[in-house]
């Protein structure tokens, strides 16, 4: 039996950081067993906000090592940069006629997008959700593993494969979000406000590149108080906190013991965040040494993106040649 379809675009810009990795990464490492995956370098969609273009090959780079540094193995998923494949914007075309203005107009995240830089509302960030369907829809994609904020994107991309098929015949399936049920977990982040973020809360969230010195200081710096007074009593947010931070990186025993001596007030918050620090640190630093070798290593790199965009292309271009012919782009027998 052939595998089911998942596919997912990273966005390009930003520093990746815990949320990230036990967010969507871990995703991505547990599906390339299971599922024929893309997984793809969104820099198209990055060009809405207009950023240096001698920024876009360094930050392309650096997603693409630190992806591969938490455990994306580009032998077994199709691995690749958006803008390597041509029959992406090609569809992207076609389902803009598909596309209304008003559903466009409705989108949430163009909403707040529209708020955030009133001076560059262009029509790529209009059709943002277009273009996210035609990086989904190219592969025939079943699954997209993609957290909540996606979810509207995703509905959208349902419908737009609909109105295709109603139109012009049975082509592309409806892609469902995928989730490993318990690992839509939120990583808090470290101030007891909030989960932690690509850009904002820069000191409350620890990041895949993030020196060991950092990463020690931004968790000594967590917010705790004096400790509890009475034997069992409920914890407050930012001490839970705490605790769901070291249940990711720490051994059992090692969180057992701090809740017992939560439990009966012997509890001491520095020892316990230094802990912390250092579990984190042990799982952080592998992973930000692989990265920066990766990133110095182009030429890896970019065999690797060769390698992924002609994986890409082919399945692509099967789907667009059958779309093309659906709409009567098909003039030459
Ligand atoms: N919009 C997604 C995000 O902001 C990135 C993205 C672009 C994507 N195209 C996609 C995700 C296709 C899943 C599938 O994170």
């Amino acid at each position: 039996m052939s595998k089911e379809i998942v596919v997912s675009g990273i966005r390009s810009t930003g520093n990746l950081h815990l949320g990230n990795y036990f967010g969507a990464i871990q995703n991505y490492i547990k599906m390339q067993e299971e599922y024929t995956c893309y997984f793809f370098v969104a820099d198209y969609h990055s060009l809405t906000t207009h950023p240096d273009p001698a920024q876009l090959r360094p930050n392309v780079f650096k997603v693409l090592a630190e992806n591969i540094a938490c455990g994306l193995d580009p032998e077994r998923v199709t691995l690749y940069v958006q803008s390597d494949v041509p029959e992406i914007p090609e569809l992207y075309l076609m389902l803009n006629m598909l596309s209304y203005k008003g559903e466009l107009e409705k989108t949430a995240s163009f909403k707040e997008k529209a708020r955030k830089q009133p001076d560059n509302v262009n029509a790529g960030l209009l059709t943002y959700p277009t273009l996210m369907a035609a990086d989904i829809l190219i592969h025939k994609a079943k699954y997209v593993p993609v957290g909540k904020d996606q979810e509207q994107h995703l509905e959208m991309t349902r419908n737009f494969a609909n109105r295709f098929n109603h139109r012009y015949g049975e082509t592309f399936p409806e892609p469902y979000p995928f989730n490993f049920g318990k690992s839509l977990v939120k990583i808090p982040s470290l101030d007891g406000t909030g989960k932690m973020s690509k850009s904002e809360n820069e000191h409350a969230t620890l990041y895949l590149c993030d020196e060991d010195d950092l990463i020690r200081k931004k968790v000594m710096k967590a917010k705790t108080d004096q400790g509890p007074t009475e034997p069992n009593s409920t914890m407050p947010d930012y001490i839970v906190n705490l605790f769901d931070l070291m249940k990711l990186v720490s051994s059992e025993e090692v969180v057992q013991q701090f809740l017992n001596n939560y439990n009966d007030c012997t509890i001491r918050y520095g020892d316990m965040k230094k802990q912390l620090a250092e579990d984190m640190v042990t799982f952080i630093r592998p992973i930000r040494e692989k990265t920066l070798a990766l990133q110095q290593d182009t030429a890896s790199l970019n065999r690797i993106m060769l390698s992924g965009r002609e994986k890409a292309r082919e399945s692509a271009a099967k789907t667009l040649s059958e779309a093309r012919k659906k709409m009567g782009i098909n003039f030459y027998t």
